[in-house]
């Protein structure tokens, strides 16, 4: 799909379908003083009565994504005029504006339409970069592996955000920055969604590798042997019941000039299958359990669009890549590890494996100079059942650094909530015969993990992102399809471009 933003006014456009955002609220004035949107002329709209003839007839209530296609009505240049409900005006933010981008490609893909034009009035023009991200991730599906011939015959080829008056803010620069950061996610989401016989952790490595190129990133790949000799016992002891290699991808990104002493490490989950190990899941929903690397992808895709957008501060991703399996190799509830940190870990659940390869790729990242680190993690089943499908769950063991991931996620139109880390919580975690064990009991699961992570972090202000319930889409929305979402990288592009470089924790 090709983006971009246009002041041009629509009727010089030619495109399949022009579109406009219409609110709830404004349904009051229905079948009088409709006012249509300024940039379709609002003179011959009043005229020919279209609009007010729409919201008369109840069909377009101006609910969030609800969209009515009217032919070629009066006034118009395009074949199609398309409605699309805003809601709440005093609501719309940056979040409803990405997913009406998303909603719109996802009514016309199916309808022949290969061209759009969202026309945005003066108060929605802020927007134009969101709807733009939408539209491209409204427009990806996870049918790479189908082998229908006609699958892509449906796609929008086209996308514009038309402004109804001059910008203020550089327009050709908004709509590379929103292609950048989607077209990064929808890499995170293929990988997601790639299965675990196809995606293994070498394969993984390799996506990684290839990302570095394209991005100008040094990469460097840490072996079994490399772990073992470093003494990454926590890493490798999830890693030895599988077949497959274990990696610890590394992806630096270094700008011209340096500045403040700052080094952001972002860490990501990256379990290419999760069986639980000998604390084996459920054969119900198993097959899910490829997403558990959708932290890594977030990532590695962050790590592209950071390598292209070049904020100014020194930023490294580290990716420890495991698969999570049973067998006469694996891992057994009761054994010891010993993890690069030197803290001793009693296993007492193989299930909760993320937090081990966690704990050493943080230890790692601190001893290779990050100052800042932000991991994103499918960690807990436990962090659906406090927050849903709506927020990613937050913890952190400094508050400045949250406050700043907080702003970077909102910007981003990503939802996260924090999670209180009390010390309490920390005795959860009693061990009688290692330091810590890996799992701390059933009350506040998602607390326990992040406290267990936190135990590796300390001192270095650390904020962990629990993605588990955020990751992946059981059902469509009418912006995005079902499966991987490639939540977290968003806030890592934006927080990596916040960043005030001269701020030393
Ligand atoms: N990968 C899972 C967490 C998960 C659950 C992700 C559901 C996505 C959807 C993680 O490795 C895990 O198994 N966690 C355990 C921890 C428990 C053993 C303390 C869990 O949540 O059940
Ligand atoms: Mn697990
Ligand atoms: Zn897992």
């Amino acid at each position: 799909m090709q983006v971009q933003i246009e002041t041009t006014p629509i009727d010089k456009l030619d495109v399949d379908a022009a579109a406009v955002i219409c609110f709830e609220e404004e349904k009051a004035s229905v079948g009088t003083a409709v006012a249509p949107p300024q940039h379709v002329d609002p003179e011959i709209a009043n005229q020919s009565g279209w609009m007010a003839e729409l919201r008369a007839s109840g069909e377009f209530t101006g609910k969030l994504y609800e969209t009515s296609i009217l032919h070629r009505p009066q006034g118009v240049a395009a074949k199609r005029v398309v409605v699309i409900g805003g809601g709440k005006r005093g609501k719309f933010s940056a979040v409803e504006a990405r997913r009406v981008g998303g909603s719109l490609v996802r009514a016309l893909k199916s309808k022949g339409v290969k061209s759009i034009a969202l026309l945005l009035e003066a108060s929605e023009s802020e927007h134009a970069g969101a709807v733009i991200e939408g539209a491209l991730l409204g427009g990806w599906e996870p049918d790479a592996l189908k082998t229908d011939a006609k699958k892509n015959e449906n796609q929008i080829q086209q996308f514009t955000a038309v402004l109804s008056e001059a910008a203020a803010y550089p327009i050709e620069k908004t709509a590379q920055r929103a292609e950048i950061v989607a077209e990064a996610q929808n890499l995170a989401r293929n990988l997601i969604n790639q299965p675990a016989n196809l995606l293994n952790p070498a394969a993984l490595a390799a996506a990684a590798e290839s990302v570095a190129h394209e991005a100008n990133l040094q990469y460097e790949l840490l072996d079994r042997e490399a772990m073992k000799q470093l003494g990454m016992g926590a890493l490798l002891g999830v890693a030895q019941g599988s077949a497959n290699e274990p990696f610890l991808i590394v992806m630096k990104y270094r700008p011209g000039r340096e500045e403040g002493g700052n080094h952001l490490a972002l860490v990501g989950k990256g379990v290419t299958f999760d069986t639980g190990g000998i604390s084996i899941k459920p054969a119900d929903g198993m097959e899910k359990m490829r997403y558990d690397m959708a932290g890594a992808a977030a990532v590695i895709g962050a790590m592209r669009a950071i390598g292209q957008l070049k904020p100014a501060i020194p930023i490294t991703g580290y990716v420890p890549s495991v698969e999570n399996m049973v067998s006469g190799n694996a891992q057994r509830p009761g054994d010891i590890v010993t993890s690069l940190s030197g803290k001793t870990i009693e296993i007492l659940n193989t299930d909760a494996e993320g937090r081990l390869i966690l704990a050493d790729a943080i230890t790692y990242a601190i001893r290779n100079g990050a100052t800042h680190i932000v991991d994103a993690a499918t960690l807990t089943g436990a962090i659906g059942i406090a927050l849903g499908h709506h927020n990613a769950g937050a913890f952190t063991n400094n508050q400045d650094l949250l406050d700043r991931v907080m702003k970077a996620a909102k910007e981003a139109g990503e939802k996260v909530w924090q999670l209180p880390m009390d010390d309490e919580y920390k005795d959860y975690l009693k061990s009688a015969f290692a330091d810590l064990p890996n799992v701390g009991g059933r009350p506040a699961g998602s607390i326990t993990a992040a406290w267990f992570l936190r135990e590796f972090a300390e001192p270095a202000p650390w904020v962990h992102l629990d993605i588990a319930s955020t990751a992946w889409l059981d059902d469509a929305k009418p912006w995005m399809s079902k499966g991987p979402t490639g939540v977290g990288l968003r806030t890592f592009v934006q927080l990596a471009q916040d960043w005030v470089p001269t701020i030393v924790q």
